[in-house]
Formats: C-alpha cells, sequence, structure tokens
C-alpha cells in the first residue's frame, strides 16, 4: 500500500505537505489548528528579535481573477513578516509543540545582517523546541533598507555568511528560503549548501506590480493613494516555481547529493504536489492555497497525491522523486533529436515506399518499384 509518510533530514514527516510561512502559520491558534486538519508540517510566519520595527498596512493583498471572476489566479501581497512580539513566539512554539509533539514545527526567522542577532534568534528558538529552521533570505519588499529578506538572499557571499552564522549555533536542521528574484537561483543555493544547511525550499514571492486602477489611475493595491511593488503568488507562479524547482534539483544531484528541497508556489491539488516531486522536492509547501481553500484542503492534497502514485505503481515518494528531471536537455540537443527523428522517418517511408499495390505503380516510379521487388539470383 502507498505511503505519503516521509523522513527528511532526520525529520519524520506524516505526509510531504507543509504549511508554507505566511498568514497560515501566524499565530499558534492556526498552527494548532493546521496539526489537527493533518498536515505534515507548519512553517510558521517569519519571525524577528524587534517586531516593534515591523508596520504592516492595509489593504495589502490584490487579486487576479479568472476571465469569469470566479476563480484567483494570482495574488499579490505587500505584507512584511510577523509583528509580534518575540517572546510571545516562543511561548506559542511550545505551545504547538506540547500538544502536537508528532507535527513537525519549523520557524522562519530573519535579522539585519549582524552576527550576534543570527546567534541570538536560532538559540533561542531551538531552546523553545522547533524541530528546523528556515532562515528568510527572501522577502522582496519591506526592509530593503535593513538589508533583510531577498536583499541579503541576492547577494549570494552575505547569504553565506549568514548561514555559517546560523549553522554555527544550530543543533537541528536549517533550510535556506531562496528568492526567485535573481537571474540564477542556483547561485544563492550554492551559498547557502557550501555553508552547511542541510537544505533549501524555493520559492518566495515575484516581486511584481498587480495593475493599476483604470478609473482612479492609481496602482493596486492602494494605500492612502500610493502602491510599491509586492510580492506574487498563487497558480500562476507555478511554472516558474517549478523551473526553478528543477534548477535546484539538478544542481543538488550533481554538487551536493543527498541535500534537500522543499517545492513552493501555486501549489493546490496532489496532481501540483506530483509534479514538483517529479522535479526533485522533498516536501511542498502551501501558503496562498490555504488562504483560498482553508486548512481542510490538506486532505484532498494527499489524497489526489495517493491516488497519483497508485495509479503508477508507486510505493513511497522516494520512487518517483526527481524521476522527470532526466528529462530536461538543451534546445540545441531537442533540434538534433527532432532532425534525427525526422531523418529517419524519411529514410522509413522512402523504403516502404519502394513496394507499392499494384494499383499505385506509376510511370515515374516505375523502375525504382520493380527493382525493389526484383531480388537477384545467385550466381
Ligand atoms: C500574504 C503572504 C504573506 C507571506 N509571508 C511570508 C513570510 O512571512 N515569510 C516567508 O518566508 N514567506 C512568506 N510568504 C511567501 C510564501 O510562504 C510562499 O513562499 C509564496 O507565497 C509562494 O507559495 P504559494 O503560491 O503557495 O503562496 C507570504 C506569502 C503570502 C501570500
Amino acid at each position: 500500500m502507498a505511503t505519503l509518510a516521509t523522513t527528511v533530514d532526520g525529520l519524520k514527516f506524516l505526509n510531504p505537505f507543509v504549511i508554507g510561512s505566511g498568514p497560515p502559520g501566524t499565530n499558534v491558534k492556526v498552527i494548532k489548528r493546521a496539526f489537527k486538519e493533518g498536515w505534515g508540517g507548519v512553517i510558521a510566519k517569519t519571525v524577528s528579535l524587534d517586531p516593534s520595527k515591523v508596520v504592516n498596512v492595509g489593504p495589502r493583498y490584490a487579486k487576479l481573477m479568472s476571465a469569469d471572476n470566479k476563480e484567483v489566479i494570482g495574488w499579490e501581497n505587500i505584507e512584511l513578516i510577523s509583528d509580534r512580539s518575540f517572546d510571545t513566539w516562543l511561548d506559542e512554539f511550545k505551545a504547538a509543540k506540547d500538544e502536537y509533539p508528532e507535527g513537525i514545527l519549523i520557524a522562519s526567522i530573519m535579522e539585519e545582517f549582524n552576527k550576534d542577532a543570527w546567534c541570538e534568534i536560532t538559540e533561542r528558538c531551538q531552546d523553545a523546541g522547533v524541530d528546523a529552521f528556515e532562515l528568510n533570505f527572501s522577502c522582496p519588499h519591506g526592509l530593503p533598507e535593513r538589508k533583510m529578506g531577498a536583499a541579503m538572499g541576492q547577494n549570494p557571499a552575505i547569504l553565506e555568511e549568514v548561514c555559517q552564522w546560523v549553522m554555527g549555533v544550530a543543533k537541528i536542521p536549517v533550510w535556506a528560503k531562496m528568492t526567485p528574484n535573481v537571474t540564477h537561483i542556483e547561485e544563492p543555493t550554492a551559498a547557502a549548501l557550501r555553508a552547511g544547511c542541510q537544505g533549501v525550499s524555493a520559492i518566495n514571492t515575484i516581486r511584481s506590480v498587480m495593475g493599476v486602477n483604470l478609473e482612479t489611475l492609481r496602482p493596486e493595491p492602494t494605500v492612502e493613494g500610493y502602491s510599491t511593488p509586492g510580492g506574487y503568488s498563487s497558480k500562476a507562479v507555478k511554472p516558474i516555481a517549478l523551473r526553478m524547482v528543477m534548477e535546484i534539483a539538478t544542481l543538488i544531484r550533481k554538487e551536493f547529493p543527498g541535500r534537500t528541497l522543499s517545492g513552493i508556489g501555486g501549489v493546490e491539488t496532489g496532481a501540483d504536489a506530483a509534479q514538483f516531486i517529479l522535479l526533485g522536492a522533498d516536501t511542498i509547501q502551501v501558503c496562498t492555497g490555504v488562504m483560498k481553500f482553508g486548512y481542510g484542503m490538506v486532505k484532498d492534497l494527499c489524497e489526489g497525491l495517493l491516488s497519483f502514485m497508485e495509479s503508477k505503481g508507486f510505493e513511497t515518494l522516494d520512487d518517483f522523486k526527481g524521476h522527470s528531471l532526466q528529462y530536461f536537455t538543451t534546445h540545441a540537443e531537442l533540434v538534433r533529436m527532432q532532425l534525427a527523428r525526422k531523418a529517419e522517418e524519411a529514410a522509413a517511408k522512402e523504403r516502404a515506399g519502394m513496394v507499392k499495390s499494384d494499383a499505385e505503380w506509376d510511370g515515374d516510379d516505375f523502375v525504382k518499384q520493380s527493382n525493389a521487388l526484383s531480388r537477384q539470383a545467385p550466381s
């Protein structure tokens, strides 16, 4: 019988579905709800030591709807990391682990470029009993003036140094969360893995402008008449996320075998998850999907993934993890293979065309056709 249970970096997940950092993991009440509904893990909303510097605005979301206005295709947010007190968070981490010891609870942490701050936040969260860390190097908006989030994740040298600080004190697994707002995601990924992180997560949101209101001529979401670029997520980002997951998984196989990958971006169904796993993901995170459909969606996710596995005869996630990576090659190679196939088909057609039915014989090919039907007598 197929199973979704999986062990990643020594963490035992009931299933590979993990709440991605954001509103669905914003306090202990919702974290407990996620475990109750059956999520394999929860990555809490990103925390920092001094939340007084975090000031959110409203509205802070904007949605791109389908043509019939029934479905959310894309979602932009200009939300910052958690504005809740760090001490409260430590109490809540303890409370969540007390009630759901089997649930994998991962703290998402983010700090300025300051070794003491990174070491302090790491040590205090792990003392509170979390199972692992995700380092947020990827929030695309807000806090760049403090060189936090994507501003840090876009600089592989800085990212590597911060990962080394964290790895110096962490006693539990560490995943570095990558920003997609770079040209080559392999570069920051390699920096994090060189520094010793057990894994990476990808992707965070894509820097975006949702649109301009044609009545007011103001960009959305409009706050006090103005806006700022935000982070794009949901269904629309899945193809970009799959591409980046493929690139990271290829790098891991070549240069960092054994390291792990948490795939994120637009997952809404078990079939979406199967595609991320086929491209090398160990776990699957969902954030906006939970904001659209609620925590109960994990049951459909599990059912959908299991039914895919059963249809293909896969017993475990490892049976198909990364299977489809072998089918990527260069464009030049696609051209070479296609020309070779067409040449082979033409040759086969010519061979077949030599022997036609009597009704098809014609004057132009008469000699060739006669020849094709002849065998020379042995001398
Ligand atoms: C409203 C909102 C808030 C988010 N906040 C955080 C955050 O605090 N930390 C973080 O690492 N990612 C944050 N994210 C990014 C998500 O964890 C995820 O990487 C991204 O949204 C893509 O996945 P999705 O399409 O499943 O949402 C946030 C996303 C949304 C939509």
